[in-house]
């Protein structure tokens, strides 16, 4: 399906845009940068703006979410805005009980972690997504329609917005605990426990969650990240059989969706692409060819493998996002530097490089840090 003539892809706003060029292998006049985790509570005015309402009622207010997500980006002139929202805003939206509680994370009223529990939630009508999006929709909107007046400087096109969704592992991985967990242990165990249930929860979940992703796509992402953050507890047999055909599956919902390459002659048929699409896990380095494998564009890659040989592992031909230590943000700036040049340099292996973290922002980041990051990333990264 063709996006619409309003989506900044199809209107040839980002197509040309560092971000979109390096997604689809192209190097531009110099290395892309955002951050994952870039809005949030490293932010004076995030914190300011967040006061009195809950993370979750934040998501769902477009005015607020659309600010959220602008700020980062008028602050750092980082090269994509990363929309605000998050994970388990899906499973919200069609009542399923959650709440995020700061400083831990997503906590259930139940946990979903037998068969049981796993028939209560595919009971629910993915489909019910399609009348309660609207407030998701309606802050792409107005994020895209601030991003188009901010351009990066030496990119004269509109900034691009990243819409994204949780993989149907780390998403289950909470529902079956009912909460944050560090080994993942209940959802490890019902895939092998109960391998039926295990496939009807992430059937659902791949659903749902790629119905979340399609709906940020449809309003005018110009890009979607696939988080699969906890995917590296996983071996990677266990990932391959049990996990990988339902991210699969999930992406499969916004892989239809195509814009017109502008400038194409038209006299010939338009050239068409798909909107890029990037993976991304923490402590997946035995993953990362498998979730190439998944049907990405561009995989994202923690700070515990080089890019360099994060290249290797994906195969030829495909652009790497990542990978500073987020750690290394705090450190004095001449080891920071040290550090942003070392990425850059690893990074040149790769047909194209997207700088990033090689996970989020910590919260008590001086943002200072990550502006001197963004000019020092476009200036040596030419
Ligand atoms: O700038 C951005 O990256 C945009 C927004 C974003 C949020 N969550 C906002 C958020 C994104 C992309 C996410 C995804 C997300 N949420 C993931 C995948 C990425 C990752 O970090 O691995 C996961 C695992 C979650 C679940 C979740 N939500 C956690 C672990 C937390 C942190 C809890 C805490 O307080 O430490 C949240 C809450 C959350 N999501 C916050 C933000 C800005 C903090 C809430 C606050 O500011 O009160």
């Amino acid at each position: 399906m063709i996006l619409s003539p309003r989506h900044p892809l199809q209107a040839g706003l980002t197509h040309d845009s560092r971000l979109v060029r390096a997604y689809r292998g192209e190097r531009s006049d110099t290395t892309p940068v955002w951050f994952m985790r870039q809005a949030g509570r490293s932010l004076p005015e995030y914190r300011e703006l967040r006061v009195g309402t809950r993370m979750l009622d934040a998501c769902l207010d477009p005015a607020m979410a659309a600010e959220i997500t602008l700020q980062p980006v008028r602050r750092h002139r980082v090269d994509a805005g990363i929309f605000f929202s998050d994970i388990v805003v899906p499973l919200k939206l069609v009542g399923v009980d959650v709440e995020i509680q700061p400083g831990k994370g997503p906590v259930f009223g139940r946990a979903y972690g037998d068969a049981a529990g796993v028939a209560e939630l595919t009971a629910i009508d993915p489909a019910l997504l399609d009348e309660t999006s609207a407030p998701i929709a309606e802050a792409v909107e107005r994020t895209i329609a601030e991003l188009a007046t901010l351009t990066s400087p030496g990119a004269p096109t509109s900034t691009p917005l990243i819409g994204f969704a949780g993989a149907p592992f780390t998403l289950a991985a909470y529902l079956t605990e009912g909460g944050p967990s560090k080994d993942h242990l209940a959802a490890r165990t019902l895939m092998h426990a109960d391998p039926g249930a295990w496939r009807a929860l992430m059937e659902w979940t791949a659903e749902l969650t790629g119905r979340f992703l399609r709906t940020q796509v449809l309003a005018g992402a110009s890009a979607a990240q696939l988080f699969d953050s906890w995917a590296g507890a996983l071996s990677l047999a266990d990932y391959e059989a049990h996990v990988a055909p339902a991210s699969a599956a999930a992406l499969a919902h916004v892989h239809d969706l195509e814009y017109e390459v502008p400038g194409a002659d038209a006299a010939v048929a338009a050239a068409r692409r798909s909107v890029p699409v990037v993976h991304f896990g923490v402590g997946t380095g035995e993953l990362l060819g498998a979730m190439r494998g998944v049907g990405v564009d561009v995989v994202g890659v923690d700070y515990r493998v080089p890019l360099d040989v994060a290249a290797l592992r994906v195969g030829e031909g495909v652009p790497l996002q990542g990978n500073l230590d987020p750690a290394l943000l705090a450190a004095p700036w001449p080891v920071l530097e040290r550090a942003v040049r070392e990425v850059l340099r690893r990074g040149r292996v790769a047909p194209a490089h997207v700088f990033n973290l090689g996970h989020g922002v910590p919260p008590e980041t001086d943002p200072e840090s990550l502006t001197r990051v963004v000019e020092l990333v476009h200036e040596a990264g030419r």
